[in-house]
């Protein structure tokens, strides 16, 4: 018989079905042997075995939580004083009339059908398959698939391109650590793990793509916490021919109208979203992003706000320039002739805005700088030599000189937005596959050693071990 899903049983009253999935709980009360039903479509439903299914019976006799199994029976109206209407399926059950073992289970090293949020987290990343079993996790993630579907679909009917860029790229001096990869064929050399797809995602626009986005990973090695894991996922973004004003009212619009489509129940505190200058943050509130929640007790307000106007520069412990978040950022228009001349460079502005929810910088961007001259005088105030830059950045430069557009882009950061959203309080519990605060995937049991034979195809020889 055909299998259906325990979602759809209400509409079976008096047939004979077939179900399979995971037993819940399972209740030996004697005579009747009572198997709470748990599949794919996150419902449950209770089976029970009547005394004179005496096949069936036995084989319910060695059946234990988690097992996966598939039933044959009668859906049934329950008769009306075993109706528990505040449980799913609480006026129905399934008489069973056959049992199938489809596979057995050890007995799990923890609960599934809690919310888990009193277990060590250890455990749950270890047994990550099963964590993932539990209500919450199921809803968190299938919440993710549907936030990121409905912003494909979006950028999509808005002629936006979803490009895939490389995961082996170059490392170079951006921010963060890179991760690196050794390179077998050219020994002593090491691709990088990009930290974003920013210069790619320019070198489209170079390439006349006009718009694009990417639901993509990227790769930190800076020390995690609760908001931040060494791979993460951004919704990145750029667009050609605008400005600053083009890209933010876009960005607003598009997350409106997913926070709208994905969480109905949460309200916005205030629409359009406020503007706060860098200085009047750091002055009213102390951070760069605030919390603007005016009553932090409620779940279900977000408190949205676009941060702008930020120093471009700041000063790094030597005493020289850095940038502060993007170097390919272009400062605003009537800042220009400052970075031309390199006057008064702690007051250059920026172009960048970020995006602040609750407290929590969910996605940031900027207008870029698309005139070499200009960009190569960010990295002379940073003292680089034009050896450096042109070694580093050489690819950059040359596209800027081979006609491309102006533009400007941003990133959000997917999993902070989801786990905002979601009402949870780490990334981790709305991604599939986390990683410990200490980088360390529990369940692959990595970072790992690899064989002599892999370390000398790749010329390496490990000199110190840090534990
Ligand atoms: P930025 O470095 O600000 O900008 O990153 C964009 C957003 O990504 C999120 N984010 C993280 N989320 C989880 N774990 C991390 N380790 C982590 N690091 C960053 C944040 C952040 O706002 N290329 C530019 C974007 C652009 O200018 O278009 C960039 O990567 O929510």
């Amino acid at each position: 018989m055909k299998r259906i899903l325990i979602k759809e049983l209400k509409d079976h009253i008096g047939e004979e079905v077939t179900i399979s999935g995971w037993v819940d709980v399972r209740r030996d009360m004697g005579k009747l042997i009572f198997i709470d039903l748990r599949d794919e479509s996150l419902s449950k439903v209770q089976s029970v075995i009547l005394p004179n299914q005496k096949e069936a019976g036995a084989v319910a006799q060695a059946i234990r939580n988690e097992w996966v199994i598939e039933i044959g029976g009668q859906v049934n109206k329950r008769p009306e004083k075993m109706i528990k209407s505040e449980v799913e399926n609480g006026d129905i059950e399934v008489e069973v009339k056959s049992v199938k073992i489809l596979n057995e289970a050890n007995t799990p090293p923890f609960d599934v059908t809690t919310d888990g949020k009193d277990l060590n987290e250890e455990i749950r990343l270890k047994y990550k398959y099963l964590d993932l079993r539990r209500d919450r996790m199921q809803k968190n993630i299938r919440f993710r698939h549907e936030l990121i579907s409905f912003v494909r679909n979006y950028l999509s009917s808005r002629d936006f391109f979803e490009i895939e860029t490389p995961i082996l790229t170059k490392s170079t001096p951006e921010g963060a650590r890179d991760y690196v990869v050794p390179s077998r064929l050219y020994n002593g050399k090491f691709y990088a793990l990009p930290q974003s797809p920013q210069q790619y995602k320019q070198l489209l626009m170079s390439a006349g793509f006009g718009k694009y986005f990417q639901i993509a990973r990227c790769f930190r090695d800076e020390d995690t916490r609760g908001d931040r894991q060494p791979e993460f996922t951004q919704m990145d973004l750029e667009m050609s021919f605008v400005e600053q004003e083009d890209v933010m009212s876009l960005i607003e619009t598009l997350l409106i109208e997913t926070v709208k489509k994905v969480s109905p129940d949460k309200k916005f505190q205030q629409v359009p979203f406020p503007r706060i200058k860098y200085v009047d943050a750091m002055s009213k509130y102390g951070t760069d992003r605030p919390d603007i929640r005016e009553n932090k007790e409620d779940k279900d307000t977000l408190a949205f706000c676009w941060i702008v106007d930020f120093p471009f520069f700041e000063k790094d412990k030597n005493g020289g320039w850095t940038f502060t978040h993007n170097p390919f950022s272009k400062p605003k228009p009537e800042h220009m002739d400052m970075l031309m001349g390199k006057e008064n460079i702690g007051e250059i502005l920026t172009t960048q805005y970020d995006i602040v929810l609750n407290g929590f910088e969910i996605g940031g961007g900027s207008i870029r700088n698309h005139n070499s001259k200009a960009l190569m005088k960010v990295f002379e105030i940073m003292g680089y030599e034009e050896a450096r830059v042109r070694e580093n950045f050489g690819h950059m430069l040359t596209a800027l000189e081979s006609g491309t557009p102006p533009h400007g882009g941003i990133a959000w950061g997917l999993d902070r937005l989801i786990m905002l959203l979601r009402n949870e309080d780490s990334i981790r519990e709305v991604m599939a596959f986390p990683k410990t605060g200490e980088g360390r995937d529990l369940m692959m049991e990595s970072p790992s050693e690899i064989e002599e034979g892999q370390l000398n195809e790749l010329g390496i020889k490990i000199d110190v071990k840090k534990l």
